[in-house]
Formats: structure tokens, C-alpha cells, sequence
């Protein structure tokens, strides 16, 4: 059984209609706190905004010296750069009208340092020729395929051949490694650390070929949330910046895989048994439009402090649960559950409620959930 932290029970619940995503921010501020802590100062993060895409949580952390941000959408970055964000990697390859869009937010915030990141020369052109046409500079990074084989180009030849076009090419400065390791999951601490020391090698050892060529690498960039603890500990490197995006608000695919990482998840959801349709069934109104649907059904969601139960069916609007305590539920009896994966669940609400001393106190914008704002 999942226990409910004293936290998270409402006491105006009765007036909050279900599903609802809850925020707690004294739980995200203690996350924000632990991440600082962890990698030795605020100057060695970049968090990566895609979690909450919500402006009070990037004021929070500018708030505790986070002065650098990462994000994956244009909106992402603007709203990054509207709540005052100075410094924005956008750490995907941007091609075709998002080049465009790109040159706009740089023009339109001029407070904001952006930068982004390349893996393939046809980017690097499309960004080159947008922003030496807008006669603007602004750093790019190489994103270095670590292993994960999303994106980044492998390390090599290559690699070092389109980190040098970086630096001849108009409009665009090297702006160091992006590698970041989403393959680093295992489950041992242990195991990860040594998959974050093999990836800092290859970055290490890229670097070194570029910086004895006369080639600035002034950050390198490493790691989302598992791999975190691995890169938080190297102190000896400069310029390098840890990326977890998850830790925020974190949830319990992670947390209850790496309970090493100390943070607890600070975004609830808030549901209601809406059926009992056959003696050992519970039906919950926390359908996969209200809850990330990619984990697999045996874990997607976790009931706090519900009994034993077995997922058994999960459609757009309803959770299907069979559980040998079904006689204690009736419709209408709330249950708080913690998302497997909290990035996309928050993607599916418009706006979290956020609580304080276990009552809803106000609601935040999940702005950045719409792929466009102004631009
Ligand atoms: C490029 C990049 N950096 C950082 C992160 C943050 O990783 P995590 O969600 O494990 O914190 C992600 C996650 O998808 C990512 O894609």
C-alpha cells in the first residue's frame, strides 16, 4: 500500500471537483532545495522547465538562484523568458518554421540569452542562415548521443566536424556538449553512476579535442533525473550543468524505483469513486485524460493508502480497479493518487490547484501545456 503523506489530504476537498492536479508548493520548494544542495549550488543546474511548464514554479526556482533553464517547445521557452528567466536552452533541434520562431522570441526578449542545440548539419544551416539574416549570434551546442540513441550524433569524426562548423559559421557560437542520458535507469545507484562517468568520459574526451584546438566548450550539460546523483557529485569539472526535469514535482515511477533521490512527489491527483460495477470493482474518475497513459496499466497510477488492487482497465474517462476491499468504497468517496509519469500528466491539465497547509489555495496556469503562446 501507498501511504498518504500528512500533506496531502484536503480539508476543503468536498468543494473541488474531480479529477483535479494538485500542487504543493512547500514540496516543490524542498525539491528545489534538495536538487541545489545535491550538485553543490544553484550555478550547476539547468532544470528542465517540460515537468510543470508553469510560470510560479520558474519563479520558485529563480527565487532560490536557478538562473538557468532548459526546455523542449517554443512556447516552453517563452514562457521561460516571460517570467524572467535570463538564461534558455532550448535543447532541441530546431528545423524549418521553429527556426523562425526561434528569431522572434530572441527579438522579443531581449532579457533572455538563448541558445539551442544541433545534431545534424542541416540544422545548423537552417539556424545559421535565420539568425546571421536577423543579425544575431547565440550559442549552440552539439547534443552527443550517449548512448539513449534518441537524438545527438555519435560521438567522432562527425561530432567533431560539425562542433568546428559551429564555430565558423555566422550567427551561431560553440556553445559546448549537450549528452543527455535518458538510458541511464537502472536501478542500483550504483549502476548509474558508472553509466554517468562512461558518458562524461566520452564528453570529457570530446572537449579536450576541441579546447586544444582553440574551440571554446564552455558548458556541458548531462543528465535528467535517475542520472542526476551521478553528475551532482563531480565538482572538478567546469561547466558543467545538471539537467533533471522530473525531481520538481517527481512522481512515483520514479520515486519508487530511485528512492536514493530524497524528493517526494509534490503533484496529487485528486479523485472520486464514481462506480462499483461488480463486487470486487472500483471505478475512479481518472481516466487517461486525466492521468499519462504511457507507463504500462499495472503501474500507471498509484492509489494512496487504498487497498491492495490490480489496475484492470483504464479508458478516457474512467479507472478500473479490482480490489478485495471494494466493500469499503462508495461513489463518491475521494481517493489522492501520484502519476506514474508527472511531465505528461500535467500536460493534460490547464491548471493545478495549489495547496497549502492541506486546503486549495489558489489554481496555477499550466502555460505552457499549449504548443503556442505569442510567437
Ligand atoms: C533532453 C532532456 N534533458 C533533461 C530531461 C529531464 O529528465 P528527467 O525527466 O529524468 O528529469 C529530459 C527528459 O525527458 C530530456 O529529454
Amino acid at each position: 500500500m501507498y501511504p498518504l503523506r500528512p500533506e496531502y489530504p484536503l480539508a476543503n476537498v468536498a468543494e473541488i471537483p474531480s479529477p483535479a492536479l494538485v500542487f504543493h508548493p512547500a514540496l516543490i520548494a524542498a525539491n528545489i532545495r534538495k536538487a541545489i544542495d545535491a550538485a553543490g549550488g544553484p550555478d550547476r543546474l539547468r532544470p528542465h522547465v517540460k515537468t510543470h511548464k508553469t510560470a510560479e514554479i520558474v519563479q520558485m526556482q529563480l527565487v532560490a538562484g536557478v538562473r538557468k533553464h532548459k526546455c523542449a517547445t517554443i512556447a516552453e521557452a517563452e514562457m521561460l523568458a516571460a517570467a524572467g528567466a535570463p538564461d534558455v536552452l532550448v535543447s532541441y533541434a530546431l528545423i524549418g518554421p521553429n527556426v523562425a520562431r526561434l528569431v522572434k522570441l530572441i527579438e522579443k526578449f531581449p532579457g533572455t540569452a538563448f541558445s539551442s542545440i544541433v545534431d545534424h548539419p542541416i540544422q545548423l544551416e537552417q539556424l545559421s542562415k535565420a539568425l546571421a539574416a536577423a543579425n544575431r549570434t547565440i550559442d549552440v551546442l552539439i547534443d552527443l548521443n550517449v548512448g539513449m540513441n534518441r537524438t545527438g550524433i555519435v560521438p567522432g569524426p562527425a561530432a567533431d566536424e560539425l562542433y568546428a562548423k559551429i564555430a565558423t559559421s555566422p550567427g551561431v557560437r560553440p556553445g559546448g556538449i549537450h549528452a543527455y542520458d535518458g538510458h541511464n535507469n537502472a536501478e542500483a545507484l550504483a549502476d548509474r553512476h558508472a553509466v554517468a562517468r562512461a558518458s562524461l568520459d566520452i564528453v570529457l574526451a570530446m572537449r579536450d579535442r576541441h579546447e586544444r584546438a582553440g574551440r571554446p566548450v564552455p558548458r556541458i550539460i548531462s543528465g535528467g533525473t535517475p542520472g542526476f546523483p551521478g553528475y551532482a557529485g563531480v565538482r572538478d569539472i567546469p561547466g558543467l550543468e545538471c539537467s533533471p526535469g522530473t525531481y520538481v514535482l517527481h512522481d512515483l515511477g520514479y520515486g519508487s524505483k530511485y528512492p536514493d533521490l530524497g524528493v517526494v512527489p509534490a503533484a496529487v491527483l485528486v479523485t472520486r469513486v464514481v462506480s462499483r460495477p461488480t463486487p470486487n470493482r472500483v471505478t475512479l474518475d481518472l481516466g487517461n485524460k486525466s492521468v499519462a497513459a504511457d507507463p504500462p496499466l499495472a503501474r500507471r497510477v498509484f492509489l494512496l493508502d487504498f487497498p491492495d488492487y490490480t489496475i484492470v482497465m483504464h479508458s478516457e474517462e474512467h479507472l478500473v480497479v479490482e480490489t478485495d476491499g471494494a466493500d469499503r468504497y462508495v461513489p463518491g468517496d475521494v481517493v489522492y493518487a501520484i502519476p506514474s509519469h508527472v511531465c505528461p500528466t500535467v500536460a493534460l491539465h490547464r491548471e493545478a490547484l495549489v495547496a497549502e497547509n492541506n486546503r486549495v489555495v489558489g489554481r496555477w496556469t499550466i502555460a505552457a501545456r499549449d504548443r503556442f503562446l505569442s510567437v
